[in-house]
């Protein structure tokens, strides 16, 4: 063993008990991918190696890993109050938080729910969405849409609307009164586009068709990604946003944007919502909010659907909804000290200027054998692999094996696609170096 593979760390010698999430358990405790330290860009292994960080964590480490600010906050915050209960009492950085979220989202988005992961803002916005009709005497609205490769996490809400059928398939029948838009990707029409794609607007059209079906009336809310990033990074065709707007405004349908990715700063604005101009009425997030540093997520809702729940005697809790950690005090004093960072150093307009060299840097790999298709937009890029004719997803495991254990360099990836979403402090250099490693590995796996 040279010095530099020499552990750094100590490692458990039995690695059976861990049920390693969303992982193939068997291959990963063969060859697993055990990572220590985290400084600004980079992971470090078990081995003391460096790994640059292709996809900001799972979306998440958009101010980049450790950032001394936001490490001294959470410290600072542990040794002062450890937990005060949820309900009934709270405690003035979940105040300021919120006022914080509040002020960076658009129009009268203006009141913030808050949870611990993205699954449970997910079901939180369902559940006020089924809510807000009931109190305002519209019952029968309790249908709820998602669409097609939609990935709204893994409760049973989550996996109700959203569309990714491993995901759904082994779990019984789900929510009842769901129904589905189309996903929005093509790539006859759409491969290799830069941002947004031209072609596709019309396929927010099927909401009409949803509604001359079920009736408005029995319809609560639509929910979507501004752009599916689980999937595997489908950009919305442009206009497709505003289309759906324009028809849940016909029927009374309240419109979710599900930002659990788009948030903070991914696509270049605070949330995809100002980036498209288009106002949801509830707007969930997680990950970025504390930059991955402790768990927190939440659900902005318009200042319409707050006030309508204001009502009756004073004394009686409003909604019957919480979480025993909403709004813990670490994930608090995390969250405003990443909004701290996020500010400070302008990382959402960072992101947006370095939108089109990202995009070229991607784009240069286009012609790589075995590369079919590749989508970008903001600091996001997919790159669509052949699949191996008897092994669906196995090109692509292959690739995120070698980038790691051989290159340096980790990434995600959905089937055969290869997900990138670096922490918004990427510079140009490592911009290129990022898309050049991918680039060997994919002739490598090819
Ligand atoms: C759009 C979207 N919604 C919801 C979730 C679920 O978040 P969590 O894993 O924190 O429950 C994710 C996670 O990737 C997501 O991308």
């Amino acid at each position: 063993m040279s010095l530099a593979a020499r552990p750094v760390a100590s490692v458990p010698n039995d690695l059976e008990a861990f049920w390693v999430p969303f992982t193939p358990n068997r291959a990963f405790k063969k060859a697993p991918r055990l990572i220590v330290r985290a400084k600004d860009m980079h992971y470090y292994t078990v081995d003391g190696k460096a790994v640059m960080d292709g996809s900001a964590g799972m979306w998440c480490c958009n101010a980049g890993h450790n950032r001394a600010p936001i490490v001294e906050a959470i410290q600072s915050q542990a040794a002062e109050l450890d937990y005060p209960p949820a309900f009934q009492f709270s405690h003035p950085k979940a105040f300021e938080l919120a006022s914080r979220i509040a002020a960076l989202a658009p129009g009268d988005l203006d009141h913030v729910f808050f949870c611990n992961s993205g699954s449970e803002a997910v079901d939180t916005a369902l559940k006020v969405a089924l809510a807000y009709h009931n109190i305002r005497g519209e019952a029968s609205r309790a249908r709820l849409i998602g669409r097609e490769r939609g990935y709204h996490g893994v409760g049973f809400g989550g996996i109700s609307v959203g569309g990714i059928v491993a995901n759904r398939k082994m779990f019984g029948t789900m929510l009842a009164g769901v129904d589905h838009l189309p996903h929005t990707y093509n790539r006859e029409h759409q491969a290799f586009s830069k941002g947004e794609p031209e072609w596709g607007a019309h396929l927010a059209d099927d909401l009409d068709r949803i509604v001359a079906l079920h009736d408005a009336s029995t319809i609560a809310a639509v929910i979507v990604e501004p752009m599916s990033g689980s999937t595997g990074v489908l950009p919305p065709p442009k206009g497709y946003l505003e289309r759906l707007r324009a028809i849940c405004d016909k029927h009374g349908i309240l419109l979710v944007f599900d930002e659990v990715i788009t948030g903070f700063g991914r696509l270049g604005t605070a949330f995809a919502a100002e980036r498209y101009g288009v106002i949801p009425d509830m707007i969930t997030f997680a990950k970025g909010v504390t930059s991955g540093t402790v768990p927190m997520a939440g659900v902005i809702v318009r200042k319409g659907i707050y006030d309508a729940f204001m009502r009756g005697p004073e004394h009686v809790i409003e909604l019957f909804h919480g979480y025993t950690y909403s709004a813990h005090p670490l994930a608090c004093a995390a969250g405003i000290a990443t909004l701290d960072v996020y500010r400070d150093e302008k990382l959402f307009e960072r992101a947006a200027k370095l939108e089109d060299p990202w995009a070229d840097a991607a784009m240069s790999l286009k012609g790589t054998p075995g590369v079919l298709d590749i989508r970008t937009l903001g600091l996001v890029a997919a790159i669509d692999l052949s699949s191996r004719p008897d092994a669906y997803g196995k090109r692509a495991y292959d690739s995120m094996e070698r980038a790691f254990h051989e290159h340096g360099l980790m990434f995600r990836i959905t089937g055969d696609t290869i997900a990138l979403s670096p922490p918004l402090i990427i510079t140009e250099d490592q911009i290129g170096e990022i898309f050049e490693k991918v680039g060997k590995v994919i002739r490598q796996v090819n």
